[in-house]
């Protein structure tokens, strides 16, 4: 039988009109339009899309949605000076710095400069020992994503076996963490997969929720899913016959109980939570 598909851009949309109400509230009672800046250096292709995306989603919910760019020959100093006059201006609640940056600029330079209040990616030492010790200021916006979308869907998550693929700083690592937090959308028993990992099929076959997200084309073939299980691809790969994600969809979909499509599956919910952060932001600013 064929799995159920968890449509991302049917969820988005409903909790973006959630939060268009919240953020028209927020408006109302503070006097203040919440405004998320993204920083832009060079015209990386797939950054340029993304930064789009941002803006005209900011645009749909009454957030003030700005870009600040840079050339890509721009120096870390130019940059962290950007930073340091969007952290000042009372105006810009949330900073985005759009990665990946120049090969010449050490993105954790750059990322621990925006001050932790502003920090909507949630990729700031702080906020990542705060999510570690389970007091979170902010939250992720993809791991948050594939959480509301287990979440909103009724996938039973305590107690269930969860294996991630990849281990990056943005999604493998801090999702790995959230899951195994206490609490409801969590208590989860983590395991995460990467290229040292041995035995990958037998692993991935434990897990009654895959969750792939290491940017490698159709990886996960239908021999490495339990039958039943819920499939979360965060892959957003190009090959000659377009976009596609982490997983072999068609053959998964076979095996697997849910599964995410891409596009439409993860992608919108992680745009969807960065509004959340910047409206959370603007309200860690009235004080
Ligand atoms: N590039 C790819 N994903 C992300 C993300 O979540 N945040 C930022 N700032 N850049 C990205």
């Amino acid at each position: 039988m064929s799995a159920t598909i968890l449509d991302g851009k049917a969820l988005a949309q409903r909790i973006q009109a959630e939060l268009a109400v919240e953020v028209a509230d927020f408006i109302e009672n503070n006097g203040v339009v919440p405004c998320l800046t993204a920083v832009l250096v060079g015209h990386n292709p797939a950054s340029e899309v993304y930064v789009r995306n941002k803006r005209n989603a900011c645009g749909r919910l009454g957030i003030d949605g700005r870009l600040e760019r840079l050339p890509a020959e721009a120096t870390a100093d130019e940059l962290l000076a950007l930073v340091t006059r969007l952290n000042k201006d009372e105006d810009v609640h949330g900073i985005l710095v759009q990665l990946p940056l120049p090969s010449t600029i050490d993105p954790a330079r750059i990322l621990q400069a925006v001050s932790p209040l502003k920090d909507v990616d949630c990729f700031h030492p702080e906020n990542v020992g705060r999510l570690v010790q389970g007091r979170p200021r902010f939250l992720p916006c993809t791991p948050h994503g594939v959480q509301q979308l287990l979440l909103r869907n009724g996938v039973q998550i305590a107690g269930s076996r969860v294996v991630i693929l990849g281990r990056s700083d943005i999604v493998g690592k801090p999702l790995a963490n959230m899951l195994l937090q206490r609490g409801a959308g969590a208590d989860a028993t983590v395991t995460v997969c990467h290229t040292r990992t041995k035995d990958l099929a037998e692993v991935t076959r434990e897990a009654d929720i895959l969750i792939a997200a290491i940017g490698q084309p159709r990886f996960v073939t239908a021999n490495m899913v339990k039958p039943g299980a819920v499939v979360i691809d965060v892959g957003m790969n190009r090959d000659d016959s377009g976009l596609c994600g982490d997983v072999d969809y068609d053959a998964v979909r076979e095996v697997a109980g849910m599964i995410t499509p891409v596009p439409g599956g993860v992608g919108p919910l992680t745009i969807t939570m960065l509004l959340e952060n910047t409206l959370t932001a603007a309200r860690l600013q009235q004080t």
